[in-house]
């Protein structure tokens, strides 16, 4: 509360001891909320993540949150709500004085592992979003030890990085905070120019060698750029130019 500087991001919080997930509750809860509520939670028995994957979320250890949001807006737009939560998501990190890179679209990289993911869910009706769920979970004081052995070499924590535990409300308020600074223009204007800069600026993909997963097919080639939609422009093999859209693809840093 203290930290936050919002119209109405993070002014109505529900907050858990314990949930399945808040991606779950915040469903449950969205078309009788106002816009900008945040789910948020201790612990999570059940965290998603994408892909059908699990997310770690152990009591008290992480930011394990979900925004709603209510954006007049087809549902072609939603891709880049998770670009502005990601360009939150690090510039909190530099605030508090943490170097993060973004993987795009919805990976923050810190010192070469992943310490946050979102996933972003919607419902939509007649080719306009009801509303989105923006889920998104921050490892912040786990220790290494609280990872499985398949995820200790991936992923990572704040507190293992900077030797010490990181309050989490003074992070909590810096990315709700910078969320809303980034969404307003988005809403208001269809404007992600802010959201673009921040996007290429920490991109841990541009200039890369990268593998793009789609379905059951998988190609190498070579991130070139993010363009105005927030779209990753890259350059196969053979040599074409093509652009993604997040979302119907992953991407691993060869
Ligand atoms: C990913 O990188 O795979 C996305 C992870 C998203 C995790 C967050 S934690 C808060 C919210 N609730 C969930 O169940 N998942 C998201």
């Amino acid at each position: 509360e203290e930290y936050l500087n919002t119209e109405f991001i993070g002014r109505n919080i529900y907050y858990f001891d314990t949930v399945d997930s808040t991606n779950i509750k915040a469903k449950e809860l969205a078309m009788e909320v106002e816009e900008g509520t945040v789910v948020i939670a201790e612990e999570q028995t059940k965290g998603k993540g994408r892909l059908g994957r699990d997310w770690l979320s152990p009591k008290g250890k992480g930011i394990w949150m979900s925004i709603v949001l209510k954006p007049q807006l087809p549902p072609s737009e939603v891709a880049k709500l998770t670009l502005i939560g990601a360009a939150a998501v690090s510039k909190a990190l530099e605030e508090i004085g943490i170097e993060s890179y973004i993987k795009w679209p919805n990976d923050i990289i810190v010192q070469g592992k992943k310490i946050c993911g979102i996933l972003t869910e919607m419902s939509c009706e007649l080719n306009m979003i009801n509303y989105v769920i923006m889920g998104i979970g921050i490892n912040v004081n786990l220790e290494n030890k609280d990872f499985s052995k398949e995820l200790v070499d991936k992923a990572t924590s704040l507190k293992e990085i900077i030797g010490h535990s990181v309050d989490r409300k003074k992070l909590l308020g810096a990315i709700l905070n910078h969320f809303e600074d980034l969404y307003i223009p988005f809403k208001n204007a269809g404007d992600i120019s802010k959201v673009i800069n921040i996007s290429k600026e920490k991109s841990i993909l541009i200039g890369k060698k990268i593998r793009i997963i789609q379905g059951e097919t998988e190609r190498t080639g070579k991130a070139l750029d993010i363009d105005e939609e927030g779209r990753l422009i890259v350059e196969y093999e053979d040599g074409t130019v093509d652009s993604i859209f997040s979302g119907e693809v992953s991407i691993r840093g060869l």
